[in-house]
């Protein structure tokens, strides 16, 4: 796939214009100061307050960028009026695990609860099925109390599989780790 090839362009529910698209490697800035502004708001990833260095986010871009051209990943970058606010993607593993890929995303705080996760999601999976042709099954993992992530995941057909109980540390308390799978 294509860096920068945009797939989708719509409005979200309050009416902003987005546009969702592969990541390119110009992105790296932007991308640099998403992951250090969701780090440092300690939300429901796994980076809680850590600074991601420039080198290191160049590192991953760049990774990103390779496998989504082997074919061995989907990410995609929503924006809104030119800024990054969001990103989802598919990564597949590898060796008796290849027909596994794990899902994440995340929105900046000012553009949630308007739809855009929903879209971005089904962003995802419609690339997923062109592109991961291994591609059998979908898993991920959420923060036991995030309920609004786990409704989304149970709307797009994710079903609970497991839970690491209290293995997660958050704003210090420990918090289950809920993991999920959809068969594609
Ligand atoms: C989780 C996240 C991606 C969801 O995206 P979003 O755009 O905020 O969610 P959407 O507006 O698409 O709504 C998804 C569902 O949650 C519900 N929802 C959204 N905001 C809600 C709120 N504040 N209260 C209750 N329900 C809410 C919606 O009604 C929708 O349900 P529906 O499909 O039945 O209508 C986003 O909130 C986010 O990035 N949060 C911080 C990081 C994070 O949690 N990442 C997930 C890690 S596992």
């Amino acid at each position: 796939m294509k860096p920068g090839k945009i797939v989708f362009q719509g409005k979200s529910k309050s009416g902003r214009q987005i546009i969702f698209r592969y990541p390119a490697k110009d992105d790296l800035k932007s991308a640099w100061e998403y992951i250090n502004t969701l780090s440092k708001e300690k939300t429901f990833i796994l980076f809680q307050g850590e600074e991601v260095t420039l080198e290191n986010e160049e590192k991953w871009l760049e990774g990103e960028i390779n496998k989504i051209s082997e074919r061995k990943a989907i990410q995609l970058f929503a924006f809104a009026s030119n800024k990054l606010i969001g990103i989802s993607g598919v990564s597949m593993r590898d060796k008796a695990e290849k027909y596994i890929g794990n899902f994440g995303i995340s929105l900046a705080k000012d553009f949630r609860g308007e739809g855009i996760g929903k879209l971005l999601t089904k962003a995802v999976l419609k690339e997923t099925g062109k592109n991961l042709k291994d591609l059998k099954i979908i898993t991920l993992g959420v923060f036991g109390n995030n309920s609004i992530a786990k409704k989304l995941y149970e709307s797009m057909g994710f079903v609970e599989f497991g839970v690491l109980p209290k293995s997660l540390i958050r704003k210090g308390k420990f918090i289950d780790h809920i993991y999920m799978y959809k068969k594609v």
